[in-house]
């Protein structure tokens, strides 16, 4: 395991490759599981869970040839329908093989994911959406078997219990090769559903709506080879932009596209931000105090629970008082006991942290507990006075690609080392 020592008081300047969106990459991989041949992604980012995910489809039968952010991948032979329990636990988004593999060969077997650090996350959606498109589920010692009926699975109508980003991305791709037609109603519209749409359709899929909360798919009998470019990661773009407004820096998001960050960028102007479009990417700059400003998750297109815990550190050394409500996951604070130890003031009720801007973060020895409360720990390291130490960062390395290179072609003070090297606890 390693950690990063980081010395804040850098402002970041210069310019940053966002690499492509995990949130895309993931189900777009499990999308080429429905066509019986050859497939081709680009800009794919190096991250922990394409790694898990590729050895998730190799466990299954998928060859492929990974060079650089591209991957060849020959989907011919399915020797395994079964996606076993120590691949889920580590990986949540694996439950999106189920739809594909149900609609390629009609029976799929994958564990259940149990929960995470932020909450129960169940998928009962899922299954009851495949249960209208008239598969049989059963539950047995924890894993979900699915069968779909003689003739394969049946378009139908479906509205969601409530959104669901994996929910509509499951239901999407087992609809590609239903009988007929599919209204998924009460979808996911985040830009990550588009992006899968739109590798689907270069496979041959017929898909209406994708982006809105109704989408519409007319099953195809079979589909064609997948060739794909993922779409830039969003919320790798958000977080660099975090970074460069708490360090009072100057910084260009290369490839980072505007219209994914409508409500992100909004309360970034409302902060004192600045972020306009330049070239391919996005300009974010900060200068002078940040103010307080109030945000509540919500799923696209409003304010993105992913970029909760980024904006959060930022509202700690805003001039004044602000509030966070988490309205998506039940358990997305873990990282408010760890900036208040950096000398943040921030207090909890129920969904919502009330948060008082201080002058001033500490720099101080931290833990990451899950992908996003990580980042937010170096974001606030960046910032605070003196050194800061955030361990267990293999939660990073999940979601972002190379994340101290990044930040070391941006100015800052950061190095890895490996996790039982003195670090800065140095007070007896
Ligand atoms: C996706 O998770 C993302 N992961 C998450 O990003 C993101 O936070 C989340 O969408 C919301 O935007 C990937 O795309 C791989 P949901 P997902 O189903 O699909 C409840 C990150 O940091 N729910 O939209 O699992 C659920 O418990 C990760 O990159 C049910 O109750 O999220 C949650 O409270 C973290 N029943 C809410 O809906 C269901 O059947 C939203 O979950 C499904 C979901």
């Amino acid at each position: 395991m390693d950690k990063l020592i980081i010395e804040g008081g850098v402002p970041l300047r210069g310019s940053v490759r966002i690499s492509g969106a995990k949130n895309a990459a993931l189900p777009i991989l499990f999308g080429a599981l429905l066509h019986a041949g050859k497939s081709n992604i680009s800009n794919l980012p190096a991250l922990q869970d394409v790694a898990t995910t590729l050895h998730l489809l190799r466990n299954l039968g998928i060859e492929f040839d990974k060079a650089g952010d591209v991957v060849a991948l020959d989907a011919s032979m399915l020797n395994s329908a079964k996606a076993p329990y120590e691949l889920v636990r580590k990986m949540r988004a694996s439950v999106l093989c189920l739809g594909p593999l149900l609609a390629r060969n009609g029976f799929a077997r994958v564990s259940l994911p149990g929960g995470c650090a932020i909450g129960a996350r169940p998928i009962e959606q899922h299954l009851q959406g495949l249960e209208a498109m008239g598969a049989h589920i059963t539950l047995d010692k924890g894993y979900v078997r699915a069968e779909a009926p003689e003739g394969g699975l049946q378009g139908c109508r479906y509205v969601f219990d409530m959104v669901t980003v994996g929910g509509t991305e499951n239901l999407l791709m087992a609809a590609t090769l239903a009988n007929g037609t599919t209204v998924l109603e009460n979808a996911a519209q985040e830009p990550e559903i588009v992006d899968l749409a739109r590798a689907l359709a270069s496979m041959g899929a017929q898909i209406e709506g994708a982006g809105t909360s109704v989408i519409t798919v007319t099953g195809q009998p079979r589909l064609g080879p997948m060739t794909h470019r993922v779409m830039p990661d969003r919320i790798e773009a958000g977080t660099y932009a975090a970074a460069a407004a708490i360090t009072k820096g100057d910084v260009l998001l290369e490839g980072a596209e505007l219209e994914h960050l409508d409500a992100v960028i909004s309360k970034f102007g409302r902060a004192g931000v600045e972020v306009r479009r330049e070239g391919d990417g996005l300009r974010v700059r900060h200068h002078g105090e940040l103010h307080p400003v109030d945000v509540e998750t919500q799923p696209f297109p409003g304010f993105p629970t992913d970029m909760q815990a980024q904006f959060m550190a930022l509202m700690c050394v805003a001039e004044g008082s602000s509030t966070i409500t988490e309205a998506i996951f039940e358990n997305r604070f873990m990282h408010v006991p760890e900036l208040n130890r950096m000398g943040a003031d921030i207090k909890i009720k129920g969904r919502t942290a009330f948060i008082r801007g201080v002058e001033k973060l500490n720099g101080a020895s931290v833990m990451a507990t899950d992908l996003r409360a990580s980042a937010t720990l170096v974001i606030s390291g960046l910032a605070a006075e003196g050194m800061t130490e955030v361990r267990r960062i293999y939660h990073l390395d999940r979601g972002y690609e190379t994340i101290e290179k990044k930040l070391q072609g941006l100015g800052a003070n950061v190095k890895r080392v490996p996790e039982d090297e003195p670090g800065i606890d140095t007070i007896p």
